[in-house]
């Protein structure tokens, strides 16, 4: 496979910070969650970097289970996604934007027109992070007293998708025609009905909006289970994942392209980008300082939370003697599946006693970490590049936005001094900028005569 020797960089954009204690350092704004020209300047910061896009995560709902865990952390006031995404439509030009939207709990009309919408208001740089929900607090927001189980969400999230691609196929590219002269508006010849009938939707369609500028919006999807994998090398353009490893990046990598291959993709249409959380330094030292200090921020019932929820909440960490060793194995989850694992694998490598394990998990969630000078974070990435553990980063700074700017002037350089990251936009759109193709419209192309 050919690459341009380039890497893609997309920026994790997490109000004050992937460490849950960031928001306490006395340089993030406390009021950062709910203010727009917070998250505008840091766009602009990656903007002007030429990353490729800012990526927004979402769960409809809070995370956790204690009050003593909600008491201490920032992110249960912050913006919806899409909202956000469409305001910052206005106040970038050319880096693209990701929004993630759960197919368990929005109805694929409302996701096909918002979408569409984001792809016309940005003219052409939206994606759509398919999550199918993996928190547990998620159902009893819509009458749910548990998520659905995990083939179900999987099952679900393939017919939404259709449904959805189905809609913005519902009308030809140059279908509306807008001719004051004629009075015609739109010409039906080039309007496609979808009239499915599936097992978890009935859609008519057609969708009240014109094919999205990109065809479809970028599909970005990060499933790691065997279900997640197999849905993300059926249609995601970008795959993100958590990988805390070279080693693992490279199964992964490895593993998602061979899967995609063998439904006759090709491998530059199937971007895989890992999560880097990294702590630039002058100095070892001052980057190792950084990383304390923000530790300090993080209280115990914070980090005993956080390890609860991303092993899946089947463990009671509280009657736990945390310097025992993490056990091989634990009852399986219903939510996501893949990290429990990954941490667990992980910690019996390492042989990790849970304090470990659990400041592992505070620190980078299962992602890779970097922490060093910009030329050994530089280092790091360019090794995961060249071995094919990923086509690109999203980097998800510790704490924002002094983190993604210590990025931005030293490591960025550095990348680009090394022929490794591009110094300006290449296309408009955000399928040019990541080198991924314009998808024909499949109604179109299924009835030469129009209508169907
Ligand atoms: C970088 C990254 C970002 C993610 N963002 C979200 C998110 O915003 N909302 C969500 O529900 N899940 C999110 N996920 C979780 C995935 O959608 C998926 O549930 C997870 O990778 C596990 O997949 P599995 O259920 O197949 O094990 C994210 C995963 C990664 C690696």
């Amino acid at each position: 496979m050919l690459r341009n020797g380039e890497m893609k960089l997309g920026l994790f954009l997490v109000q004050a910070g992937y460490n849950e204690g960031a928001w306490r350092d006395p340089s993030v704004p406390a009021k950062g969650g709910v203010d727009l020209d917070y998250y505008a300047d840091m766009a602009a910061i990656a903007e002007g970097a030429t990353f490729h896009f800012v990526f927004l995560a979402d769960s409809p709902s809070v995370l956790e289970r204690d009050d003593a865990h909600i008491a201490r952390v920032s992110r249960n006031d912050g913006f919806e996604p899409i909202t956000l995404i469409s305001a910052l439509s206005s106040k970038t030009q050319d880096i693209g934007l990701v929004a993630t939207a759960t197919t368990t709990y929005h109805h694929p009309y409302h996701l096909a027109r918002m979408f569409a919408s984001l792809d016309h208001l940005s003219r052409g740089r939206a994606a759509w992070n398919i999550v199918t929900s993996g928190n547990k607090f998620e159902g009893p927001n819509f009458g749910d007293s548990e998520l659905p189980d995990h083939d179900t969400r999987y099952a679900r999230a393939r017919e939404a998708v259709e449904v959805v691609k189905g809609l913005w196929d519902t009308w030809e590219d140059d279908a509306f025609i807008r001719d004051k002269e004629s009075g015609i508006f739109v010409d039906t010849t080039k309007l496609h009905l979808l009239d499915h009938r599936g097992g978890y939707f009935s859609v008519r369609g057609p969708l009240n909006i014109a094919r999205p500028p990109q065809g479809y919006p970028v599909l970005v999807q990060a499933g790691a289970s065997n279900a997640g994998m197999q849905f993300a090398a059926e249609l995601g353009e970008v795959v993100f994942t958590a990988e805390p490893s070279l080693e693992n990046g490279k199964r992964f990598y490895a593993n998602l392209k061979e899967k995609a291959r063998a439904l006759g993709r090709e491998d530059d249409q199937v971007l895989v980008m890992p999560g880097i959380v990294p702590i630039v330094g002058s100095t070892k030292q001052e980057a190792r300082d950084k990383l304390e200090r923000l530790q300090s921020y993080t209280h115990i019932d914070v980090l005993v939370g956080a390890a609860e929820r991303w092993l899946g909440f089947v463990t009671d960490l509280r009657s736990m003697d945390l310097d025992s060793f993490v056990p091989e194995s634990l009852p399986q989850t219903n939510f996501i599946q893949s990290r429990q694992k990954l941490l667990l694998d992980l910690a019996a490598r390492e042989k990790f006693t849970w304090r470990q394990l659990i400041r592992f998990i505070s620190d980078s969630r299962g992602h890779l970490m970097a922490v060093g000078t910009p030329d050994e974070v530089a280092n790091t990435m360019i090794e995961m590049f060249d071995q094919r553990a990923s086509d690109g980063f999203n980097v998800i700074p510790a704490m924002a936005p002094s983190g993604l700017k210590d990025f931005v002037d030293l490591v960025v350089p550095e990348l680009r001094r090394r022929g490794k990251f591009r110094s300006q936009f290449s296309g408009q759109t955000l399928r040019e900028n990541l080198g991924l193709r314009r998808p024909p419209n499949r109604a179109a192309q299924g009835s030469a005569s129009g209508r169907q």
